[in-house]
């Protein structure tokens, strides 16, 4: 199927390496133009090159830190400036440290609400006026299945996302009317970087803890980036302009709830 994605401009989050990366680079073998964001430079570039020598796309590499309100909204502008506009932007980056709620003073709080939170309303905020003048768009954030089913540990990450969740659903009411579709996708287990450094933090042999994972998801196994990376190119193509307001897990099973 074409998802009809040919020179929509795309701006992707957290793309050097990993689910970012994936999405990225499915966008881009769909024949979008994009933009990719990280901190580091060096990387970022990589990532661009490899993918602009893959697809053939136009891919503009823009360092920036989504912690950082002035880089958020340079973001917006430098792409606006390249390609004439925004279509698609899609929210995701690192995220947080892990530890108990206890441990965290109200510093770390602030740091957490930067990063997954005002991030995502910043973003949107910059971007919606350029899709409202091109007539529609798509808004995509990617947050992880403990949002939707909690893990101890990782409270920083839940509350946060819980609250990027309920801002992308609240806002594809208000944007609808627009032609702007806002969802989430809630990721389980994904074969990144960041996952071989939770199973290397983990206490136990990083083999052992990955057969443990396997385990727990009813498919069997860790999920690949091009897992996530087909729904959201789907979600973010005028074929998926009838989803809305949605939180979709991609996670091979893994959450335990009828919805
Ligand atoms: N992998 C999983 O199993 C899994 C599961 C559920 C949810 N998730 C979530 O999905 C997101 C991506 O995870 P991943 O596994 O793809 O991670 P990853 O492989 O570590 O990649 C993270 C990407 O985000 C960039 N990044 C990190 N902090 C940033 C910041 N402050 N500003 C801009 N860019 C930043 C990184 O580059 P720089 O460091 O150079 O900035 C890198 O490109 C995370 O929020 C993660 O919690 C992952």
């Amino acid at each position: 199927m074409d998802l009809l994605l040919r020179d929509r401009i795309a701006v992707i989050g957290g793309a050097s390496h990993g689910i970012g990366y994936g999405i990225a680079r499915a966008l881009a073998a769909e024949g979008a133009k994009i933009a990719i964001m990280a901190r580091r430079a060096a990387d970022l570039q990589d990532a661009a090159d490899r993918i602009r020598s893959e697809t053939g796309a136009a891919v503009l590499a823009v360092p920036a830190d989504c912690r950082r309100a002035e880089d958020c909204t340079r973001a917006i502008a430098t792409v606006c400036e390249a390609y004439g506009g925004i279509d698609i932007v899609i929210n995701n980056d690192g995220a947080p440290p892990l530890g108990e709620i206890e441990t965290f003073d109200d510093d770390a709080w602030r740091k957490a609400v930067e990063q997954n939170l005002m991030y995502v309303v910043r973003m949107a905020r910059g971007a919606l006026p350029h899709m409202k003048a091109r007539g529609g768009g798509s808004i995509l954030n990617i947050t992880a299945i403990s949002a939707i089913q909690p893990i101890g540990g990782f409270g920083l990450s839940v509350a946060t996302w819980s609250g990027v969740i309920g801002f992308a659903k609240t806002l594809s009411i208000e944007a609808a009317r627009y032609g702007i579709n806002v969802n989430t996708i809630c990721p389980g287990y994904i074969e990144t970087q960041r996952l071989e450094k939770v199973f290397a933090a983990g206490g136990k042999d990083p083999a052992v803890m990955r057969r443990e994972l396997e385990a727990e998801v009813p498919l069997g196994r860790i999920g690949t980036v091009e897992d996530v990376a087909s729904l959201a190119a789907l979600l973010v193509s005028p074929r998926g302009s009838y989803i809305t307001g949605a939180a979709i897990q991609v996670d091979g099973g893994l959450l335990r709830a009828v919805r």
